[in-house]
C-alpha cells in the first residue's frame, strides 16, 4: 500500500447488561452499522468491532493520521447512536463514559478511550490490540515494560539484530500532564523508579530505536481525572505491531501469562489481578472481576484487517486464568482492607469522600 495507514482503537463503555459484565448484541450490532456506513462512503479502509466485557472497541483504519477530527467523530457518534440502543434496553450504566454533551474535535478528554498509531504498512503487518475490563491505563505498563525492554520476556532483544538497539518508552504524569522519554536499556532503571506505579505514570507509546518506528501505543485516558468524580474504571487498549525487527507475536502475548495486579474490580476501587481471557469469557461477574484482559490479532493487508484471531483463546494460558482466580480469591479476603482496596489517596473519586465529610467535625485534636 502507497503512504500511511492509521490505525485507530476507540473504545467506551455505554451499557451494561447486567449491570457492569457484558455487552448486548444489539449495541455490538449499531457499532458495526455505523462503521459500515462509514467504510462505504469512503473514509474507512476497513473495521472491526469487539467487546472486552462492557466496553465497545471500535478499530479503525483509515489514511487520515492520528488524532484526526473526522475519525474521532465517527466514534463519537457511533458510541452516541449506541447509547441510544443501551437506553432503550434500559442498560446499565448506558452512555457512562460519554463525559461531555457534544463533540468537539477529538475524543480524548471527553471519556471514551484512544490508542491510535500511524505508519508505513510492511509486507507483513502483524498487529495486536489489547482490552482490559475492570482495569486501569497503567495496566499496560508492566506487559510493555517486558515486551520492550526485558530479555527474560522477549528473546528478540538477545538474538535479533534489528531490535538489539532497544526501543525508547513515552512515559505520561497523568497528574501533571507532563512527558519524558526514556532510551532502554540504558535508561531502564530510571524509567522503573516511574512506571513500576502505574496508577500515576503511563507508558503512552513505544519507538524502536534504530529507526524511531512506532511499535506500541496505549490510551491514557483516566476518566476519574476527567470527571472529578468516580464515572467506572478507565479500561483501556493498546496496539503492539510485531515481527521483522519487534517483538514476535508470542512475546507481546507472553507478559500475560503473569496475571499482574491492576487497579480497578469492584466499583474501580480495588486491586486484582489481570486475567487473560478470549471474548467469550471477557464477561466479568465475580465481584465484578476479576479484571479481564481480551487481545484481538490481525494481518494488515493495504489497511484491510485480516482476521481478527482471538488470541488468548489458548489453553497455554490456563494456567494464568488459575493463579488469577486464586490470587482473585486470596485479595478479596481482605475485604474493605488495603491492599485489596485502593490506598487512601485513590479512593478520592470514589463516593468514600462522602462519608469522610460526614464525619470531618467528629475528629478531635489529641
Ligand atoms: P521474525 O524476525 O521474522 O519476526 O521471526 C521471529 C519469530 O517469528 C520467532 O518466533
Ligand atoms: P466499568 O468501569 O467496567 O463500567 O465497571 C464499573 C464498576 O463499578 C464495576 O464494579
Ligand atoms: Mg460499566
Ligand atoms: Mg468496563
Amino acid at each position: 500500500m502507497a503512504g500511511k495507514i492509521t490505525l485507530s482503537v476507540i473504545k467506551a463503555d455505554i451499557g451494561g447488561l447486567v449491570g457492569h459484565s457484558a455487552s448486548h448484541p444489539d449495541v455490538i450490532a449499531k457499532g458495526r452499522e455505523e462503521l459500515e456506513k462509514a467504510q462505504k462512503g469512503g473514509l474507512l479502509v476497513d473495521f472491526d468491532v469487539f467487546t472486552c466485557g462492557d466496553d465497545l472497541e471500535l478499530v479503525m483504519t483509515h489514511t487520515q493520521g492520528t488524532d484526526a477530527e473526522k475519525i474521532h467523530k465517527l466514534a463519537w457518534d457511533t458510541f452516541v447512536a449506541g447509547t441510544e440502543v443501551a437506553k432503550g434496553l434500559h442498560l446499565y450504566g448506558a452512555g457512562q463514559d460519554l463525559l461531555a454533551d457534544a463533540f468537539s474535535g477529538n475524543v480524548k478528554g471527553m471519556g471514551p478511550g484512544v490508542a491510535e498509531m500511524e505508519f508505513e504498512e510492511r509486507k507483513s503487518e502483524p498487529v495486536l490490540v489489547f482490552a482490559g475490563d475492570k482495569c486501569a491505563p497503567g495496566a499496560w505498563n508492566l506487559p510493555l515494560y517486558k515486551m520492550f525492554a526485558d530479555p527474560f520476556n522477549t528473546a528478540g532483544l538477545v538474538i535479533d539484530p534489528n531490535m538489539h538497539d532497544g526501543f525508547r518508552f513515552d512515559v505520561y504524569d497523568i497528574h501533571k500532564s507532563k512527558h519524558i522519554v526514556f532510551s532502554c536499556p540504558e535508561e531502564l532503571y530510571d524509567m522503573l523508579v516511574f512506571v513500576g506505579s502505574p496508577d500515576h505514570f503511563l507508558i503512552r507509546a513505544v519507538y524502536r530505536k534504530d529507526d524511531g518506528d512506532i511499535a506500541a501505543s496505549s490510551s491514557t485516558q483516566k476518566l476519574a481525572l476527567i470527571a472529578g468524580r468516580y464515572v467506572g474504571k478507565d479500561d483501556p487498549v493498546c496496539v503492539v505491531r510485531c515481527q521483522s525487527g519487534l517483538p514476535a507475536v508470542g512475546e507481546a502475548l507472553e507478559p500475560f501469562a503473569f496475571p499482574h495486579t491492576t487497579s480497578g474490580w469492584m466499583r474501580g476501587s480495588h486491586m486484582g489481578p489481570l486475567m487473560p481471557v478470549s471474548v467469550k469469557e471477557a464477561h466479568p461477574s465475580r465481584f465484578d472481576g476479576p479484571p479481564r484482559v481480551v487481545c484481538m490479532g490481525y494481518q494488515l493487508a493495504d489497511g484491510k484487517l485480516i482476521g481478527p484471531r482471538d488470541m488468548f483463546d489458548d489453553p497455554s494460558y490456563d494456567e494464568a486464568r488459575r493463579t488469577a482466580n486464586l490470587v482473585a480469591g486470596y485479595l478479596r479476603k481482605h475485604g474493605p482492607f488495603e491492599p485489596h482496596r485502593l490506598p487512601f489517596a485513590e479512593m478520592e473519586y470514589t463516593t468514600m469522600p462522602a462519608v469522610q465529610e460526614k464525619l470531618e467535625g467528629r475528629w478531635e485534636d489529641i
